[in-house]
This record gives C-alpha cells, structure tokens and sequence, in this order.
C-alpha cells in the first residue's frame, strides 16, 4: 500500500493506474476509521481493481465554533486498517496541500439549507469542495459514501449530476454498534453515561419504522420519535424531521420516499442518525 500527501505525487500513480486501463474505487473520509468505514473500503475492494483511500480532516466544512482542532486524528491506526483492508493508496495531506487561500467553493443549493445545514451553514459548500477537489485528484470510476450521512449523500449524488461527474455513487449501509448506536468517530467524546444515553437515537429510529409501517400521519411520527429522545435528560433535539428523499424539503404528508432524519446533543457532542422510507410500490 502506498501513502501520498501531496496532488503531484497522487496524480502520479493514479495516470500509470489509468494508463494500465484499471478501475478505480475513492473512499473518501476524514480518518479516525471504524467499522462504518470499513465496510465502504471493502465495498469498494470488490468493484474496483484499484482502492484509494483519503484521510484528511477538511478545515473547509467546519464553522467556527466546531470541533476541527479536537477531531479526533489516528492515521498509524488508519494505515493499518486500510493495508489489512487491502486498500492500494491512502491520500493524506496536510491542509496546506489541499488549500492555498481559495477563492472556488462549490455549493449545492436547497438541499444544503435543510437539516444539518440549518446550524451548519458552510458546511455542505466545504464537504462539496473538498470532495470535487478529491474527484479532480482521483478521477475514480466509483466513490463510496455511508447512509448514516444521507444528507450529505443525497447532494453528492445531486453535484455528481448537475456538474457531470463521471463517477457511480454507491452508498453504503449505516453500520451499527451491538446496542444500536450508529458508529461515528465522534463516539470517542462520549463518556460513559453519555454513551447510554446516546443510545436514544437509535431507540427513536426504531420507533419510527414502527409508526411509519403502521401509516400513521407525519406529526405522529415526529411526536413519537422526539418523546423517545426527550424522555433521555442528557439529550436535546436540534431537529427530526422528515424530508423528501431526493429534494430534502420537508413533507407533511408521505406521499413520496421519504428520509427520516434526526440531529440530537449528547451533552456537548452532536450524533446523527436516520432511515429511509421507500413508498409501498402499487401493484
Ligand atoms: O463524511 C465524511 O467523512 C466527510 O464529510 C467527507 C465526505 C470525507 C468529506 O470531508
């Protein structure tokens, strides 16, 4: 497995791999790697001869007041993860290989002003520049990307389109701990009582597929879904709704695939989970 850090070296390999006519598969991630990235490289090693993993935490999609300095960073762990994995190239630059005083930005608008992007304004436009800027770099026949973000799938799958990127999306199913939680590098920050009760997200998904399947109205649903949450003293909803799948506005009435989405505080750390809802198909 090779590791690059800077654009010269990565475009490199990747020409002698496209000269040789071989398929490539980007994964791209901001490190600190468990199970749910795992299971995107190893997805991507069955469809692709060549796997390319980065491993940059992007400056660009954090505001202010977030927790860019104290994400938490492992790459010794990550390189072994992906060499075990049989990843072919881990990208690991530095802030400074990726960005000189920018001036391009990419933005999706509407489906970047819903949901997360309600408290997170800039932070769609920076995971949109970094990952044009990561497709630019690769030129990948495939990139991989996990559900448990389905925001931010669903606009990389509208960028791909509008912009004419010539890359197949694939998403990868939300993976999850024994108990429910959905993994995330941000679990690290739980201690151990915030652990349970984070524990409450998955708890209110379950009790949406319940409600939904029974075809109850969309204020049910929510009501029900955030008097799990509310029930947990240490939680605190920064939103559950319900969006349409493709345009993430919100519905009232489910009257097309919906996605069912949540942002809650556990204590000062902020966990997403969710599910889909495809429309029972007529006969
Ligand atoms: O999902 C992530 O880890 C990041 O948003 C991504 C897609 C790697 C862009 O920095």
């Amino acid at each position: 497995m090779q590791v690059t850090k800077t654009v010269d070296d990565t475009r490199a390999i990747i020409k002698a791999w496209k000269k040789e006519g071989l398929t490539i598969g980007l994964v791209p991630t901001m490190g600190f790697l468990h199970e749910g990235h795992a299971s995107l490289i190893r997805k991507c090693r069955e469809q692709n001869e060549r796997v390319v993993v980065s491993d940059f935490v992007n400056p660009t999609q954090f505001g202010p007041n977030e927790d860019l300095a104290a994400y938490p960073r492992d790459f010794e762990r990550d390189s072994q993860l992906c060499e075990s994995l049989g990843a072919d190239l881990i990208f690991h630059p530095e802030p400074e290989d990726m960005y000189e005083d920018p001036c391009a930005y990419v933005s999706i608008e509407k489906l970047s002003n819903n949901l997360c992007g309600l408290t997170r304004p800039i932070h769609f436009r920076g995971v949109c520049t970094v990952v044009s800027k990561l497709f630019h770099i690769v030129a990948p026949d495939r990139a991989y990307f996990g559900e448990k973000d389905a925001q931010q799938l669903a606009i990389i799958r509208k960028m791909v389109k509008d912009l004419n990127f010539d890359i197949e999306i694939v998403g990868c199913p939300i993976v999850r701990e024994e108990d429910g939680l959905a993994k995330s590098s941000r679990n690290t920050y739980l201690s151990a009582e915030e652990r349970k009760a984070a524990l409450c997200l998955s708890r209110s998904v379950a009790r949406g597929k319940e409600v939904i399947r029974k075809g109850m109205k969309t204020e049910v649903l929510l009501a029900e879904m955030r008097a799990v949450i509310e029930a947990e003293p240490l939680a605190k909803i920064d939103y559950v709704s319900v969006v349409d799948a493709l345009t993430m506005e919100n519905v009232d009435v489910i009257d097309c695939d919906v996605l069912v989405a949540m942002a809650v505080y556990i204590g000062k750390t902020r966990l997403i989970d969710n599910f889909s809802w495809q429309l029972p198909q007529e006969r």
